[in-house]
């Protein structure tokens, strides 16, 4: 007999099974909570509550620890490519040689953007968010795919299966979410919009899509295809975080990938979420430029009537390190030095850490760096616009989406419709 939990309400007492998982976290299974007792329970911003029971990622906030399928991200940064390692969230396991291969050749046959969507593009003002115009171009992607999108659920005359569906949808959110993401960056930089180089590994033409310059031979950096492929593994999934809940929940209503992933990313967008990356850096700019006078930003921060936070800074799970921010921050170190690129905000950013870390607030608050705070470092010296960082957060979570949004289906989770505590006004008739 497993575990179980006991409320006492109103003079019953109720007893609700507990669930534990395979690194014994547990949790009540409320599933009879509001047909047993009429109550439901409030949790504004589900900091208490779980909502699937998943086998993707597992991550422990205390002790700072983050796997996708039970590999820690280190030993995959050091040893897989991008690639495997989403080959191993969507499916389950990392990928023989055979596998992979067909993979990388499935997705070069897929490896185009319909000439009407670059169109699109390129009808939006180059001033626009490349965020926004991503959200849209994916969502756009539905009309250019309509055998993914419109008959997901039944068998179409073609008689291919849902699975061969995913597959399909799969192999082309992998294939053309990056061309798209390369044209954002190279229309913000004037450059021509170009296509995939199919001669090259996934990250390594992730790099050629981005910075490829026309009339000069391209001359692959090992550097920039490194430093892409560790930051990319480390932002391909964080369990159920804002974006990632928000592309479960749209597809819960068998909404199709893409329209759900558009979802994601919009969602992603955001300066508290994946926005902060963009953030960080406009922060460390506004420091140097106000004499690097860090202790004014550190109390800033501190100060509960002034909205400065320190960006980077702090995460709902993480109470420790977050493993990505130490490993990033080393990378860091290492890109900038193999570049020869001596960045001052570098130097501004490790001394509000360290300020950070020594200072009872944030102690207090257990505040560390997370992801974003480093990562927008590495971005610009490789020469990326702050406008992007956030898309590259992105490119890196396409495959952990795809994996949970995958995950959702296959479990048959039904329809997200959380419920709420009315407090408005109670019946009233027109006078
Ligand atoms: C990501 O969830 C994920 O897994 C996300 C992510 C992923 O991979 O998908 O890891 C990626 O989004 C990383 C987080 C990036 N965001 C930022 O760096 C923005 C700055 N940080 C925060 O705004 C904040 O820490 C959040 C949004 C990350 C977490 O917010 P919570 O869990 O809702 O916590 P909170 O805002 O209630 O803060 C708790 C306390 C508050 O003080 P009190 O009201 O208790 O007195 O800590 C304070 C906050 O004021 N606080 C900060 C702070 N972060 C929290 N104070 C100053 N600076 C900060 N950065």
């Amino acid at each position: 007999m497993g575990k179980s939990a006991k409320i006492e309400f109103d003079g019953k007492s109720y007893t609700f099974p507990v669930i534990t998982g395979s690194e014994n976290e547990e949790a009540i299974d409320i599933n009879q909570l509001r047909s047993e007792t009429g109550l439901i329970t409030y949790d504004p911003g589900y900091k208490n509550t779980g909502h699937c029971i998943s086998e993707i990622t597992y991550l422990d906030g205390e002790n700072g620890v983050l796997r996708y399928r039970g590999y820690s991200v280190d030993e995959l940064c050091q040893k897989k490519s991008f690639l495997e390692v989403a080959y191993l969230l969507i499916y389950g396991d990392l990928p023989t040689n055979l596998e992979i291969q067909k993979l990388q050749e499935d997705i070069r046959e897929e490896a185009l953007v319909d000439e009407d969507l670059k169109q699109i593009f390129k009808s939006f003002p180059k001033s626009a968010h490349p965020m926004g115009v991503l959200s849209s171009l994916t969502s756009a992607l539905i009309a250019f795919n309509p055998l993914n999108e419109t008959k997901i659920s039944l068998k179409d005359s073609a008689g291919t299966t849902e699975k061969d569906k995913m597959y399909l949808s799969t192999i082309r959110l992998l294939a053309k979410f990056p061309i798209m993401s390369s044209w954002t960056l190279r229309k913000i930089k004037g450059l021509p919009l170009n296509y995939s180089n199919n001669n090259l590994e996934y990250t390594e033409n992730i790099a050629y899509m981005m910075f490829a310059k026309p009339n000069q031979d391209y001359k692959q950096n090992d550097i920039i295809v490194n430093a892409l492929n560790t930051l990319l593994i480390l932002h391909a999934d964080h369990e159920q975080n804002c974006s990632t809940s928000t592309v479960r929940i749209v597809g819960s209503s068998y909404a199709g990938l893409y329209a759900s992933i558009s979802a994601g990313i919009s969602a992603l967008w955001g300066r508290l979420h994946g926005g902060a990356n963009q953030a960080v850096i406009e922060m460390l700019e506004l420091i140097k430029n106000d004499g690097s006078d860090i202790d004014k930003y550190i109390n800033k921060a501190k100060d509960k009537s002034d909205p400065f936070r320190l960006m980077g800074f702090g995460h709902r799970v993480y109470k420790n390190f977050d493993p990505r921010a130490k490993i990033i921050k080393k990378a860091a170190d290492q890109v900038l030095n193999d570049l020869g690129i001596d960045d001052p905000i570098l130097e501004i950013a490790k001394s509000i850490e360290e300020k950070a870390l020594n200072d009872e607030y944030f102690i207090e608050k257990k505040l560390y760096p997370n992801v974003d705070f480093y990562s927008g470092i590495i971005y610009r010296a490789l020469g990326i616009p702050t406008e992007m960082f956030t898309v590259m957060f992105a490119l890196g979570r396409i495959p952990g989406w795809i994996a949970q949004w995958k995950e959702m289906r296959d479990s048959k989770n039904p329809i997200g419709r959380p419920r709420q505590i009315y407090n408005g006004p109670t019946h009233r008739s027109i006078s």
